[in-house]
């Protein structure tokens, strides 16, 4: 195994614990909405997981841009080279999109921490968590509209 196999691997089976933990948190984000529920630490430790499973992403996912990947900065700054749809989707959309949507995720969090009484916690957490989770299913490269790649890797 080389370091571009451990790295492709590593960042394919992380979209799992990333789409896990969102889902997670926009559900129970959404229960602590329209329930009232005070914010506990169970709604604090799941939005914890979901942006920390993100920077994990992002930091195996900066190794294969500017590391091994034929899709990434070594092949993007050629002249021409994004007229290829593969090397524009990876290179280009996905890096792009994915860090804003770990942006918004981080940024969701640290409000919904600030904000005072539990109703406006929730709802900042579901507006947030909702957008960024939206992103990550948009462009995780499922094959629909975007390049399709293996949902397991062995
Ligand atoms: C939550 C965020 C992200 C998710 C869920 C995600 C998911 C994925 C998935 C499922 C693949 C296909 C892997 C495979 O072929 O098995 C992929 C490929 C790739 N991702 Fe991400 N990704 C995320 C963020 C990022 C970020 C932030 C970067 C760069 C900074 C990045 C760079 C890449 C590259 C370069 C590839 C192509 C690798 C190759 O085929 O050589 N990803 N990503």
């Amino acid at each position: 195994m080389n370091s571009y196999t451990i790295l492709l691997y590593l960042h394919s089976w992380l979209r799992y614990f990333v789409l896990g933990t969102g889902v997670l948190a926009v559900y129970y984000a959404y229960t602590g909405t329209s329930a009232r529920r005070p914010f506990g630490k169970a709604d604090n430790a799941i939005g914890a997981s979901f942006v920390g499973f993100m920077l994990l992403q992002l930091l195996v996912g900066l190794g294969l841009y500017f590391g091994p990947s034929q899709y990434g900065w070594q092949t993007v700054k050629v002249a021409g080279a994004l007229k290829d749809h593969t090397v524009r989707f990876f290179g280009l959309q996905h890096v792009l999109l994915m860090v804003i949507a770990i942006v918004v995720a981080q940024v969701g969090r640290s409000l919904s921490k600030k904000r005072l009484g539990d109703l406006p916690k929730h709802r900042t957490a579901l507006r947030y968590y909702g957008i960024a989770l939206l992103l990550v299913l948009a462009m995780i490269p499922w094959g629909i509209w975007n390049p399709y790649r293996p949902l397991f890797r062995f």
